[in-house]
């Protein structure tokens, strides 16, 4: 590979020529305070951040920044901070999942734009990982991913809080006449106590796990928690090492290969990986030209142990344990015969060079081979006529009973009227009905909201239940759990056989066949599906109008159509 020279660097087309463009670009630089020795010959570096104060996962970025420029400095870079769409989980309405792609966007246009060489990344919360690395592999300039880390784990009155998982656990609780108010409070106060992600395997480490298997964050740091100073080094870490990549010239078309994806797939299912993985990685892989499908994930989902003992999938563990029992490096040296450990990564070497010295320190958190907590079963992909184009559950987190089941179903058109008739303690439901929640998908959500661990029937909570067979086309928190059925494709709401479902007729899963279906005969079908009536768009103007017009199924990772690698030519560098 050929080096880069100061001559040769993307932002010497910003500061280099002797001509009238060139000269404003300098002296607007000047106006910021610097010298032209500041920013001239040497690698700009666009240090995308996400932080926001309605963010809390981000809090700390604010810091965190001054760390990563101060590893530019030092490696002899020029590091400029630029905010990005902070794509927030805890508030964004409907769904944070709505703009995903939003943040994509703005990334690839934002890098496209401006005199950047390359870019470090600053993302964590859920939607942003796929978001920054989507738009940065279509922008394709070098770049790192720097992860927010998980907060602490949370805690009340000595006894341990997992981010999600507990809120849920509790909730029911509460519903069930078990818990005070007094207690409820505690819990609120206690189960989000620092800066940083989520502490399950949620998506958030989920999709930061993934990022690091893909080569794109530096060794071991998608698990340091945000507030130990071991994220400040890494945070100049990623400084220093950005820098570098530049003048190596190690774009993401290097990294993000279809072993990358191997890698991050067998990763992810490792880890009892969140389900929203399942959609985030597909819409990564399209972005690199790499076809990555349903089917490849479920082909892993199946001889992939699940080995990190963290809740939700895992029993007793949260990501600080994790960290400290060695965090992924530590679980990806057991996977090292699996994985390609040719792949290149941002340190400019192969994955497996990365790994070598990995220790497990605690071999209940980070399992061996032999003694996984799940044989199988992170992830398992069913088709049926519900749902022709996939849809996922995750075996490991649901009640055995469920793998083969059939029961009638309990169809409800919106989220308010489930909720409504959810609460209402005369419903006719018994344990052996399937809940359906449909028009939750891509368009119908809209977004695709996580509405998929659909609350347990209040009178079914009273009598001590507490999982349900449930079906969507809606996505569910990576912090979730139960017999969920997820991501039916295509979706209700542009007429997915899900829309003709009637409360009553009775729904199979059969795990094991990975069927998903509908005992209703084809006649009966094709009548329903002539009398069904397509719904009003969801948006008349704005956002939304381009999002409904431009989503693809969950099936293909809910990118938009244009924003596809495959869709047309790339815009190219900006004509100056
Ligand atoms: Fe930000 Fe969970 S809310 S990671
Ligand atoms: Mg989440």
């Amino acid at each position: 590979m050929t080096r880069k020279t100061p001559t040769t660097l993307r932002s010497a087309r910003w500061f280099a020529p002797d001509d009238l463009r060139s000269f404003g670009h300098r002296s607007r630089m000047m106006q910021l305070g610097y010298a032209e020795e500041d920013f001239r010959d040497r690698p700009v570096i666009g240090v995308l951040n996400t932080w926001s104060e309605l963010n809390t996962c981000h809090a700390h970025f604010r810091d965190r920044v001054q760390d990563v420029k101060r590893g530019i400095l030092q490696a002899g870079g020029f590091g400029v901070e630029m905010p990005a769409l902070s794509v927030d989980e805890s508030f964004t309405k409907p769904t944070s999942m709505l703009y995903r792609n939003m943040l994509a966007m703005e990334t690839e246009e934002m890098i496209r734009s401006h005199p950047l060489d390359g870019v470090v990344l600053m993302g964590g919360c859920d939607k942003t990982t796929p978001g920054l690395v989507m738009g940065a592999l279509s922008a394709g300039v070098p770049m790192i991913y720097l992860p927010a880390g998980p907060m602490l784990r949370g805690n009340y009155a000595g006894k341990t809080l997992g981010s999600g998982s507990d809120a849920w656990k509790y909730w029911d609780e509460r519903r069930a006449g078990n818990i005070s108010d007094a207690e409820w409070r505690g819990i609120q106060g206690g189960i989000a106590r620092s800066a940083g992600t989520c502490m399950t395997m949620g998506t958030a480490s989920t999709m930061t796990a993934i990022a690091e298997a893909l080569g794109f964050s530096l060794p071991g740091a998608s698990s340091i928690p945000a507030v130990d100073s071991g994220h400040q080094r890494m945070s100049a870490e990623c400084g220093r090492r950005i820098v570098e990549m530049v003048w190596e010239d190690l774009t993401p078309n290097r990294i993000a290969t279809p072993a990358a994806f191997h890698n991050a797939a067998l990763v992810a299912m490792a880890t009892g990986c969140s389900t929203n993985a399942v959609v985030h990685l597909i819409a990564m892989a399209r972005r690199a030209g790499v076809a990555m499908t349903l089917d490849d994930l479920d082909a892993l989902g199946r001889t992939t142990p699940l080995i990190a003992n963290v809740r939700p999938a895992g029993k007793d563990y949260l990501m600080e344990d994790f960290h400290y029992a060695g965090g992924l490096r530590a679980l990806m040296k057991q996977l090292e015969d699996r994985l390609d450990c040719t792949a290149m990564t941002v340190t400019g070497r192969p994955l497996g060079e990365n790994l070598i010295g990995a220790e497990v320190h605690n071999a209940d958190v980070i399992r061996p081979l032999s003694n996984p907590v799940y044989h199988e079963g992170s992830l398992a992909v069913l088709r049926g006529n519900l749902c022709p184009d996939g849809a996922v559950i995750k075996p490991a987190a649901c009640d055995p009973k469920f793998h083969f089941h059939e029961g009638p179903a309990l169809v409800f058109d919106s989220y308010p009227d489930m909720k409504a008739a959810i609460d209402d303690e005369t419903l006719d439901v018994t344990p052996d009905h399937v809940l359906v929640l449909r028009n939750a998908g891509p368009q119908g959500g809209p977004g695709m909201p996580e509405w998929g661990m659909l609350p347990i029937p209040k009178a079914l909570i009273k009598q001590g239940y507490r999982d349900m067979l449930r079906i969507s086309d809606a996505r569910m928190s990576g912090t979730s759990y139960g017999a969920c059925v997820l991501h039916v494709a295509p979706e209700s709401y542009i007429g997915g056989p899900l829309a003709l479902l009637r409360t009553g007729d009775i729904v199979r899963l059969d795990l094991a066949g990975r069927r998903l279906d509908m005992l209703v005969g084809e006649d009966e079908l094709q009548r329903r599906r002539t009398a069904w009536q397509a719904p009003e768009p969801r948006f008349q103007r704005g956002y939304g109008y381009m999002f409904s017009r431009h989503v693809t199924q969950a099936d293909k990772g809910c990118d938009f159509d244009f924003l596809q690698t495959d869709f047309g030519t790339a815009a190219g560098e900006p004509d100056i």
